[in-house]
């Protein structure tokens, strides 16, 4: 599985998610590479700060970098790429790459997602990948915000579902990665660990559902 975790917006935990869910994934003795797309690297500067980690963290912030990743990604089980903060040739390439793509989310962007530039390229891109997969995931959510459910039926009727696993905000993510640790080392078996072991499960799940024909998927609704 290849999964970027894009959003052209600064500071929505993009980073702080694709260090995770490596580490979830490499944490279950997967092999699993970590791709910086960012020309800022902060995963690669966080991998800096460690002797070793259970996965391996490649800076590849090109423009063109899709064939790259993909040869690359051929050597581990999964590989997650961290995105740059812009929706320009790097993310785009990101996404060819992709078998799904995460978008982090702050709950305050659920109001104008559908105007993002990223989605957009996501879908433009889902025109000729039809397998593309994507999701949202709600990032930094703060206390117990509620998710409208009509914002979840829209985002699900455009494609692009809500995930369950919401990535509420916790010290431990940003004392985690400061310190050059995952949130696994951290704070093994908290709340914040839970997370991402729930997204990580979500995600899998949502790469090996089938991607069944138009006729096949009306015909499975069909027999109910
Ligand atoms: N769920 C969270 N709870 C608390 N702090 C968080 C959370 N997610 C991210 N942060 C903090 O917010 C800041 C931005 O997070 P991060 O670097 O992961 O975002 P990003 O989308 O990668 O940013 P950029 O667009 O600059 O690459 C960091 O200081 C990080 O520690
Ligand atoms: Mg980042």
């Amino acid at each position: 599985m290849i999964i970027s975790v894009l959003n052209q917006k600064g500071g929505v935990g993009k980073t702080t998610l694709a260090i995770n869910i490596a580490a979830c994934l490499a944490n279950r003795g997967e092999s699993v590479l970590l791709i910086d797309a960012d020309k800022q690297g902060s995963a690669s500067t966080w991998a800096g700060f460690r002797e070793d980690t259970n996965f391996r963290v490649i800076s590849l912030a090109r423009e063109n970098m899709a064939r790259d990743a993909m040869k690359l990604a051929l050597d581990y089980t999964h590989t997650v790429i961290d995105g740059p903060p812009h929706a320009e040739a790097i993310a785009r390439s990101c996404i060819v790459a992709s078998d799904l793509v995460l978008l982090p989310i702050e709950p305050s962007g659920l109001s104008t997602w559908a105007s993002d530039l990223t989605v957009r390229q996501v879908r433009e891109a889902q025109e000729i990948k039809e397998t593309l997969k994507c999701g949202f995931v709600v990032s930094r959510k703060i206390g117990n915000t509620v998710i409208g459910r009509e914002i979840r039926a829209m985002a699900a009727d455009q494609g692009i579902p809500i995930l369950k696993s919401d990535i509420e905000q916790r010290v431990g993510y940003a004392e985690s990665l400061t310190m050059g640790r995952t949130i696994f080392e951290w704070s093994s078996g908290s709340p914040a660990a839970k997370e991402i072991e729930n997204l990580t499960n979500e995600l899998l799940e949502l790469y090996e559902q089938e991607n069944l024909p138009d006729s096949a998927e009306a015909q499975t609704a069909a027999n109910g």
